[in-house]
């Protein structure tokens, strides 16, 4: 059997996840992950957070938030690796290492940062004007993210395609210059998966505000669905599904015959009070079992911290290895190794002369490339001066130079004039 896909996403710890986020990520992520043919890693992004926002009562609370409803929903941490982001120190370090052969330029194409270019630009402020660091550096740490994991297939959001393009144009520059350490990752776009609108139609999306939390209390869930956006139609008029956003969801949660049985009901003219009913009734029985999971682990956040320290050491499992050899390739190693390094390299790279004696109690010299085998091999001298004496002509010369040169040493069975030759020029320019 082949090994298993290996498959990773983050989510960014700066919001409390909605119905659009469970539809769109969690709910076919999770099942994805319950496929036996799939390694999965999945991870909080809480240093992408930062990026996002300065305020850490956030970051903290949408950490604890978003790994609570993962995991309610069905994420199994004994089946995934499931962890946070700044855990793995492995993750910030190779950012480093990534950061010193990404291209400014690669970066400067980035859509975030050009969007918030063009955003200054058409307010008549400064190009970087609000642009942290961050920001710019973002497509690197995610690189890192997915790099060090050797993910190849990223399910991520379209927004997020440039993203994996530029981790894949990072895994590239380094293979290239250190040989070959990264997998080049592919994004994963799940085209089934329909966004969700919102409470007013369009997106569901925390920047429209727009947005019906996933783990609200059931009262609330019901308020919230009874402020979908509807036409002014009449209780007995038909309604159109095309176009309604309470249809929409409504799909998202039920199975082809529920959705006919509900578009049936449209046409029969349902009050849009009724239809909303129906929505919030199907919405919460797919989701009031998992409430009660959401909730106790959001009571009990030690608990959350434990699977998430186990989720660490799993993580760290690979990641501190391949840290390790990401160290070494880039040079950054021990320092008593780097002398026998290059004792060894310079060794092995050059053609060498040995000399010895022999039991008839002459001295001998041969010839041997790089690799060891031998080119030539010398007649026997009476003391080692003569010996090299004879090498260093060799050295000068070359073997085909001359007559004189050829009685010193022949040329070994298995190899050529030319090879001794070549050899002893490697030695001149060597010296
Ligand atoms: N940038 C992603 C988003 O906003 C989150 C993320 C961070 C991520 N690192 C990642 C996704 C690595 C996939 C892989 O959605």
């Amino acid at each position: 059997m082949s090994s298993p896909l290996r498959v990773l996403t983050g989510i960014t710890t700066s919001g409390t996840p909605h119905l659009g986020n469970y539809v769109g990520a969690v709910r076919p992520t999770v099942r994805a992950s319950r496929l036996g043919h799939v390694e999965s890693f999945m991870f909080l992004a809480d240093y992408h957070a930062l990026i996002k926002t300065g305020d850490p009562a956030r970051v903290q609370r949408s950490t604890l938030e978003i790994a609570a409803t993962w995991i309610a929903c069905g994420l199994d941490p004994a089946k995934v690796t499931f962890y946070r982001q700044s855990d793995i120190p492995e993750i910030t370090e190779l950012t480093w290492l990534l950061t010193c052969l990404t291209g400014k330029g690669l970066l400067n194409r980035a859509h975030a940062y050009k969007a918030m270019l063009d955003r200054n630009a058409a307010a008549g402020a400064e190009p970087d004007e609000g642009v942290t660091a961050g920001l710019f550096m973002y497509p690197v740490l995610m690189a890192a993210d997915i790099l060090l994991f050797n993910a190849q297939q990223v399910p991520v959001g379209r927004d997020q395609i440039q993203h994996i393009e530029m981790a894949r144009d990072i895994a590239a520059s380094f293979n290239h210059q250190y040989g070959e350490h990264f997998v080049l990752p592919e994004a994963a776009i799940e085209e089934s998966v329909a966004t969700l609108p919102g409470l007013d139609g369009r997106k569901m999306s925390k920047s429209y505000d727009n947005t019906i939390p996933l783990f609200v209390p059931r009262e609330q869930l019901r308020k919230l669905i009874l402020g979908i956006v509807t036409d002014s139609k009449a209780p007995g008029e038909p309604k159109d599904t095309e176009g309604s956003a309470l249809f929409q969801i409504y799909q998202a949660f039920a199975s082809a015959e529920e959705s006919a049985a509900f578009a049936q009901a449209y046409a029969d003219g349902i009050a849009w009070g009724d239809a909303k009913q129906r929505l919030f009734e199907r919405i919460d029985a797919e989701i009031a079992p998992m409430r009660a999971t959401y909730e106790e682990l959001m009571a009990h956040p030690e608990r959350v911290e434990e699977l998430l320290q186990a989720g660490a050491i799993k993580a760290r499992a690979v990641a501190t290895p391949f840290a390790a050899r990401l160290r070494h390739a880039v040079g950054l190693r021990p320092l008593q190794a780097a002398v026998e390094t290059k004792a060894k390299a310079d060794k092995a790279a050059l053609p060498s002369f040995k000399q010895y004696r022999e039991k008839d109690g002459q001295f001998y010299f041969k010839l041997a490339d790089a690799k060891g085998r031998l080119l030539l091999q010398s007649l026997g001298y009476a003391s080692p001066k003569e010996c090299g004496a004879a090498i260093a002509q060799l050295k000068a010369q070359g073997w085909s130079a001359s007559a004189a040169l050829h009685a010193m040493a022949a040329v070994a069975e298995d190899a050529s004039a030319a090879e001794a030759d070549a050899a002893l020029q490697v030695l001149r320019d060597a010296a």
